[in-house]
């Protein structure tokens, strides 16, 4: 159902086409063997014009687990975008090379643009501040497999929410499954931007709220999404350095929380989480990395339509 298709947005596949994404990812988990061949002869041209650690990593290593080849680049310095080559034309060539094209970009709206232009599938790794979509869908499986559901949960989402790409994602994934909660937590300076919470969220009937107290919401949730201050998006650094520390979570916070709350954390971590987290059960932003790499095996072999 997926072959052949672009991800530019969570949107762009329906809720049924993700609970099969997320089942073959959960097979793939269980019986790691199962698709290990299936794209031997493909190629993955990963074109990251931002820097990637987790992302990049999670698709090479999943491309490779299925037996499939990568080429790319992770640093546009090296590449002829610094000649002026324009974004379009470095696609279309991409695509004459490449069975499928991942691409980060600072822009928002470039995942977009690249899939216009691209014969291949184009995935997008995060626009800008835009969208993240497979992130999300590393967050959604993470969330299915820890608290068996979507529907019904209480998210709240804690930092940066106005610059991080990975909330709004997230978030606007989330309003389509029922009665689910959200509770976002950030300085009044880094709110959600009303395009989401207005033109989303109140449109698709979500119940949500705004606070600056984490305190206040933390007995409430059943996953709290934790978030770095995007310092590369900000305009100047003294708002950066303001900023960057309003919320860190320690276990002293963690104590009204419940047992069987999850935190996620979509990575890079540092400073919003205190290393003694990590040791607390409910933490579960490492496992939640390791979901990513299922999850882009489960859809890098289902847009290239071998399964
Ligand atoms: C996120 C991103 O790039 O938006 N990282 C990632 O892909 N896991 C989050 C971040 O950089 O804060």
């Amino acid at each position: 159902m997926l072959a052949g298709r672009s991800l530019v947005e969570p949107g762009n596949f329906s809720v049924e086409e993700l609970e099969e994404l997320f089942n073959l990812a959960e097979r793939i988990e269980k019986e790691p063997w199962y698709l290990r061949e299936s794209c031997r002869g493909k190629l993955m041209a990963a074109l990251f014009f931002e820097p990637s650690t987790r992302t990049r990593l999670s698709f090479e290593a999943a491309m490779l687990r299925l037996g499939g080849s990568c080429l790319g680049f992770a640093d546009p310095g090296s590449s002829s975008a610094t000649k002026g080559e324009s974004l379009a034309d470095t696609i279309r060539m991409a695509a004459g090379y490449a069975d499928i094209i991942v691409m980060r970009n600072p822009k928002e709206g470039a995942a977009l643009l690249a899939s216009r232009y691209s014969e291949a599938p184009v995935i997008n790794a995060g626009d800008g501040g835009h969208h993240h979509p497979t992130q999300t869908l590393t967050d959604l499986l993470t969330i299915r497999r820890l608290r068996g559901k979507i529907a019904g949960l209480t998210v709240g989402f804690c930092g940066d929410l106005k610059f991080g790409r990975t909330v709004h994602s997230l978030a606007k994934a989330l309003s389509r499954y029922a009665g689910i909660r959200l509770v976002f937590v950030s300085p009044g300076e880094l709110r959600l931007p009303t395009y989401i919470t207005q033109g989303i969220l109140a449109k698709a009937g979500v119940e949500y709220a705004e606070t600056e107290r984490l305190e206040e919401v933390m007995p409430h949730l059943d996953v709290l999404y934790m978030t770095r201050v995007q310092r590369e998006r900000f305009f100047n650094e003294e708002d950066y350095i303001r900023l960057k520390d309003s919320y860190i979570l320690n276990r002293e916070k963690l104590e009204s929380a419940r047992q069987d709350m999850i935190i996620l954390h979509p990575l890079p971590r540092v400073n919003e989480i205190a290393v003694e987290v990590d040791a607390d059960p409910r933490a579960a932003y490492f496992r939640q990395a390791k979901y990513g790499m299922y999850v882009r095996m489960a859809l890098l072999s289902s847009i290239l339509g071998v399964i």
